[in-house]
């Protein structure tokens, strides 16, 4: 359920008519609503009755305003670069609530984290956790460390979001995981607290969870044998979300099916939904400039795949609505952005209304990888992000200025 429903055949966000924001701020802008937003949050959370921790994936979405609402719902930050943890810091979000995942943390980036106190760093590899204890040690601290395992389970998404399968470059193996341990162990500035493990993105299918949940257990049990006992489970994030047909598990069920493997581990689950929590939240809006027939209809609109790359990059389906519905009427036509690549479109080959210049158009489920993952891509500056909540809306990111463009850009 979110709260971008037509009245009286215009889109709203809550109670704002899109159109009326889109003659305030112009197009394109990404748009989210703080209702949905709240209700996917505790969706999921609430979905949890085993002693947890909800740490949203900042990479889904960054902006602060988003990381400071989850933060004030009790939920903490998962992140992947010394940028994620700045902005979750400078969010409010309490620094005993963010794990930091990424298999190519810098020395800064692990001296910023250490000195931020957050709970959990995930380390990928033993040449990062031999460069953590040295980083820990010249600063006289301990860092908390968890290691991210790869359970080789098939997570049956998009090859480019599929993280847990052997080929792929995350964590370390399951079967050699326990040598890191051990090796930890033996380090006087690492102190070790958790286990970690993240399969994928958009899962539309609760049992490859289940399937590493249990590959994980049975490590964790040999952690135990060999003395090591952990406080933190980290599954990592992947629920998907229904962008055309699909059919992703419910929290709920992701929830208890989660919990009746956890049964017998006394440790604290830590979950990093993204998508989940944002994509459904937000759309991105833009507005027709021209309509072309050559060999084929193109809708021509303001918004390209610097400001959305899913589509482009992923071959992604975003359903395009009209910010107005008028006839009703469909016809076959590509929608495609201003940049100057053949790869540059929003949807290929399908049904969408029948529009004219100058109509605003909402590229649906677009929260999610949407703003995060744009790009000045041709020197366009990056569109502005709108927060509503209820009647009222706030613009959470100004629309970029071309000084801003070549800000920190010299000519020698
Ligand atoms: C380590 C880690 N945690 C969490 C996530 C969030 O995934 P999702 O947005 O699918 O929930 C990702 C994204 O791939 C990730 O790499």
């Amino acid at each position: 359920m979110n709260h971008f429903q037509y009245k009286n055949n215009v889109l709203h966000c809550e109670e704002v008519p899109v159109a009326d924001i889109a003659a305030q701020v112009g197009t394109p802008f990404y748009l989210y609503s703080t209702e949905t937003l709240t209700r996917h949050f505790k969706a999921f959370d609430q979905a949890f009755t085993l002693p947890h921790l909800t740490c949203f994936a900042a990479k889904a979405c960054s902006n602060i305003a988003l990381l400071n609402l989850f933060g004030k719902l009790g939920g903490g930050a998962d992140i992947v670069s010394g940028g994620e943890l700045f902005r979750a810091l400078k969010a409010g979000v309490d620094p005993r609530k963010i794990v930091y995942s990424g298999v190519g943390k810098s020395e800064e980036e692990m001296r910023f984290a250490l000195r931020s106190g957050i709970l959990m760093l995930n380390v990928e590899s033993h040449q990062e956790l031999e460069t953590l204890q040295g980083v820990a040690a010249s600063l006289g601290v301990t860092a908390p460390v968890s290691f991210r395992v790869n359970p080789d389970v098939d997570p049956k998404t998009h090859a480019y979001i599929s993280t847990g399968l052997a080929k792929n470059k995350f964590g370390i193996p399951i079967d050699d995981a326990l040598h890191s341990y051990l090796a930890a162990r033996e380090m006087k500035n690492i102190d070790i607290v958790g286990v970690s493990c993240h399969i994928g993105s958009q899962l539309t299918d609760v049992s490859p969870f289940v399937e590493s949940l249990q590959k994980v257990k049975v490590f964790v049990e040999r952690l135990a044998q060999a003395g090591i006992h952990i406080s933190y489970l980290d599954l990592g994030g992947g629920v998907g979300i229904r962008y055309q047909d699909e059919e992703p598990p419910l929290p709920a069920a992701y929830a208890e099916a989660l919990e009746r493997e956890m049964q017998g581990l006394a440790c604290t689950l830590i979950l990093e939904p993204g998508r989940v929590i944002v994509g459904n939240a937000a759309i991105l809006v833009t507005k027709v400039l021209y309509i072309k027939q050559g060999g084929k209809k193109f809708i021509i609109v303001d918004a390209g795949m610097n400001d959305l790359a899913r589509p482009s990059l992923y071959d992604a389906y975003h359903a395009i609505q009209p910010v107005v519905q008028s006839s009703g009427e469909l016809e076959v036509a590509d929608v495609v952005g201003p940049i100057c690549e053949s790869g540059d479109f929003l949807s290929r080959g399908r049904k969408v209304a029948v529009c004219a210049k100058g109509d605003l158009l909402a590229v649906m489920s677009a929260g999610a990888y949407g703003f995060s993952m744009s790009s000045n891509y041709n020197s366009r500056p990056r569109v502005p992000e709108v927060l509503v909540k209820g009647h009222s809306f706030h613009v959470i990111r100004q629309r970029e200025t071309f000084e801003d463009l070549i800000a920190g850009e010299v000519i020698p």
